[in-house]
């Protein structure tokens, strides 16, 4: 079970559950074609959005497995995206990754700074063994990420499911938790 404190703080950026006044801010995520191009939304409109608002504010903390934590990136105030991790399985301790930024704030290392805060959440919040990333092969933005991140391609699902109209290949990336401490003890020496 993880139930975070809030905010949770990085080094430019507030994690924190989303909120009702998000709504505009998260709209410029979902009502975006170029950011939606590979996530499993459809461009959103307006209402879509406040439902999704909705949602996403009661996921703030991880009870039973098959939920997901949805955080918002806060910077000075401004929404510029989310970092989501779905508890997969408690029996196996597994877990997966997400992001979504405002294409005006890519390049800059803010998806990375949450997702790394998520990865310390996953293995020292809920104690998971190992946690996975997938991501469309052509999304070299996630996938690239995931790497910098330290994960692994562990595979390469060729045509493995029908994404918005035609057949698509799914990359696999994956950390386990040893591999994750070793990372840190690494990069604070
Ligand atoms: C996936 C996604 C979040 C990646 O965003 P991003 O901004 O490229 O990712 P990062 O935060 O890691 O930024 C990394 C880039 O910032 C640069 N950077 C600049 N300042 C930096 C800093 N202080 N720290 C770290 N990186 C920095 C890095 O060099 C890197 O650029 P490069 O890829 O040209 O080498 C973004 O492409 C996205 O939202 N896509 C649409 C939604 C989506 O498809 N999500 C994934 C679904 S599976």
């Amino acid at each position: 079970m993880l139930r975070p404190d809030y905010p949770i703080r990085t080094e430019r950026l507030l994690l924190r559950p989303f909120a009702d006044p998000d709504l505009d801010d998260l709209h410029a995520l979902t009502g975006d074609p170029e950011v939606v191009r590979y996530l499993y939304w459809d461009v959103h409109t307006l209402e879509e959005t406040r439902a999704a608002l909705t949602r996403r504010m009661g996921q703030d903390a991880l009870t039973e497995e098959g939920q997901w934590l949805v955080l918002a990136l806060d910077l000075d105030g401004t929404v510029i995206g989310q970092v989501v991790l779905k508890w997969a399985s408690a029996e196996h301790r597994q877990g997966e990754l997400g992001f979504v930024l405002n294409p005006a704030y890519h390049g800059k290392g803010y998806a990375r700074e949450a997702a790394e805060a998520m990865l310390g959440l996953a293995f020292d919040g809920l104690g998971l063994h190992r946690v996975f990333g997938a991501c469309d092969t052509r999304n070299e933005g996630s996938w690239r990420l995931l790497a910098r991140l330290g994960m692994r391609r562990e595979a390469h699902f060729v045509e493995d499911e029908i994404f918005k109209g035609s057949f698509g290949d799914q990359y696999i990336y994956a950390i386990l938790d040893r591999e994750w401490r070793s990372l840190q003890s690494t990069s604070s020496t």
